[in-house]
């Protein structure tokens, strides 16, 4: 993390409550920052091999939580913390391997439950204690569900802890030495599987962290203006805008901070979607009066583009041209010395990762290199938010819904959706089908239930019948799916009528289509794009 940019964000950080997240690794580490955050108190996740006493103390959280993760504290070299923070005086509340960790350090013990008895899924507490962290939510005798996922268990609890629940398999599912305001659990409170485990952490921040709870969008917002003015001067922005909901947001944020002082450039490299460029270039320059530059660079990407069928390839030229573009396009403007980007947290996390393997499935989900070619410094307004987050700042700054609620869209646009070769025809059938198959999920209300939907225009023509004339056309293949940040997604489950209804849209009003699949893929296997 950024130190100065982390200093310049919290002028008058004296006044803002922060709750600090120590990751050992947990598949699910984002998800406790998420409650936290949704409790109303900031917080951020830091590596455990990246924290020590001084950048804690340095950070002045209100208090600490440890994350679980997947080794055994019992392990050589397995995840460790200098044992220091437990003698900083703060509230400290341990998940899973947080809680066996805990008790290692502080004089209990850790067992493999291999013999058997370690627990998965859902799982019965009872709460054998009342105490202050359960003010409001629990009583003694009290049973409620929480998912549970480990193998190894706390078998002797340290001096000055005490059980405040158990489960069937698990003797401390949680303990507490309540002088000291540890707090742990052996289960996930962090996942939606533990109905109340929003609430649990909640009542850590605000019964034991003694947090007030008041961290919003409009605090954020404030601070937000604040930075960038103080970072920027009285110097020129650049700020790449694609319509999507993260550079839209940025701008605006801008706009309302440096106003005159900032140029988006949005590179219209015609594989947009229907009207796509109409609307950005309407709600930046007229509704919000920005300084906007629209390339018309729609013959250079498709003649460049031109006998290329190779995805990667594809991807790489589109990036290339994106960067020559913008450059050109920045250079006009002159003396700027700022680039502006909707970079957001989860890019900025650095994750624990046990394995050295990466495998790169998709050469690159964003445009790099800009920043390097343009030799600016770089403006991240959001390098603190969270997608939701981001779509809560734009709400807040009066953005329409219409771009805040917008489904995610790649860099090389249809590119990536006409697998072959790209031409002008092909993708102004593939507009045409994607915009039908779009209004009719608005239509059902199903825009929002749904993380990405879009049509794929295939290099396949298949026979059909029209009419009395035979056809000989491209086959559309619409996706929709459910995900909660790209990285793993469901099929979304149309029911027969709505798919029926599409598909006599689609070939009905759009020339060149004669036939329609749906993709019923989920990822893993398939990717969410199909290029
Ligand atoms: P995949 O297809 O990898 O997509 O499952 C995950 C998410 O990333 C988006 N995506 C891209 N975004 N440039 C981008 O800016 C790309 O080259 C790219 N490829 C995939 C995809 O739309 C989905 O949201």
């Amino acid at each position: 993390m950024n130190i100065d940019l982390l200093s310049i964000f919290f002028t008058g950080k004296e006044k803002m409550e922060k709750i600090l997240i120590i990751d050992f690794g947990s598949q699910v580490t984002q998800l406790i920052a998420r409650r936290v955050r949704e409790s109303g108190v900031y917080c951020e996740i830091q590596p455990f091999n990246k924290v020590n006493i001084d950048t804690i103390k340095d950070f002045n959280p209100k208090g600490i939580i440890l994350s679980g993760g997947p080794q055994s504290v019992y392990e050589e070299n397995s995840p460790k913390i200098t044992r220091q923070i437990f003698d900083l005086g703060l509230p400290i509340f341990g998940i899973c391997y947080g809680q066996q960790l805990m008790c290692q350090e502080l004089g209990g013990s850790v067992e493999s439950g291999f013999s058997g008895s370690g627990e998965f899924g859902k799982t019965k507490i009872k709460i054998k204690k009342d105490c202050i962290l359960f003010k409001n939510l629990w009583n003694v005798g009290d049973e409620t569900i929480v998912w549970m996922s480990h193998k190894d268990k706390v078998v002797s609890i340290p001096q000055g802890f005490e059980v405040l629940a158990v489960s069937d398999g698990a003797p401390y599912a949680i303990i507490a030495n309540e002088e000291k305001k540890f707090y742990s659990v052996q289960f996930h409170p962090e996942v939606t599987h533990t109905p109340q485990g929003k609430e649990l952490i909640s009542a850590f921040l605000k019964n034991v962290c003694k947090c007030s709870c008041n961290w919003t969008m409009d605090e954020f917002r404030k601070n937000a203006i604040a930075k960038i003015r103080k970072q920027v001067g009285d110097k020129k922005v650049i700020c790449g805008l694609s319509g999507g909901v993260d550079s839209s947001v940025v701008a605006v944020l801008l706009n309302e901070a440096i106003g005159d002082q900032l140029t988006c450039i949005f590179v219209d490299h015609g594989m947009l979607r229907h009207k796509e460029a109409e609307q950005v270039v309407e709600m930046f320059t007229n509704h919000y009066d920005i300084n906007l530059i629209h390339t018309q660079s729609q013959d250079l990407f498709l003649n460049s583009l031109k006998g290329i069928s190779d995805p990667e390839q594809k991807r790489k030229i589109i990036g290339k041209l994106f960067i020559d573009v913008f450059v050109e396009e920045a250079k006009k403007v002159g003396g700027a010395k700022f680039l502006a980007q909707g970079t957001l947290y989860p890019d900025v996390i650095e994750s624990v990762s046990f394995t050295n393997q990466e495998v790169v499935i998709k050469s690159h989900h964003n445009v790099g290199g800009l920043p390097e070619t343009l030799n600016m410094d770089l403006v991240e307004p959001l390098r603190e938010l969270f997608k939701d987050e981001v779509r809560l700042l734009g709400a807040e700054l009066g953005l329409p819904a219409q771009f805040i609620e917008r489904h995610p869209f790649p860099g090389p646009g249809l590119a990536i959706r006409i697998p072959g070769e790209i031409t002008k025809e092909k993708c102004d059938i593939l507009r045409k089908a994607d915009n039908v198959y779009l209004q009719q999920i608005k239509k059902h209300g199903l825009y929002n239930d749904i993380w990405q939907a879009f049509a794929v225009l295939l290099p396949v023509r298949t026979v059909g019948v029209m009419g009395d004339a035979r056809t000989y056309d491209y086959v559309c293949a619409i996706r929709a799916v459910t995900s909660l940040d790209g990285m793993s997604a469901d099929v979304y489950p149309f029911g027969h009528e709505f798919l029926t209804e599409t598909t006599n849209l689609i070939i009905n009003q759009v020339r060149g289509i004669n036939r329609v699949v749906y993709d019923y893929t989920s990822k893993p296997a398939g990717t969410i794009e199909w290029e």
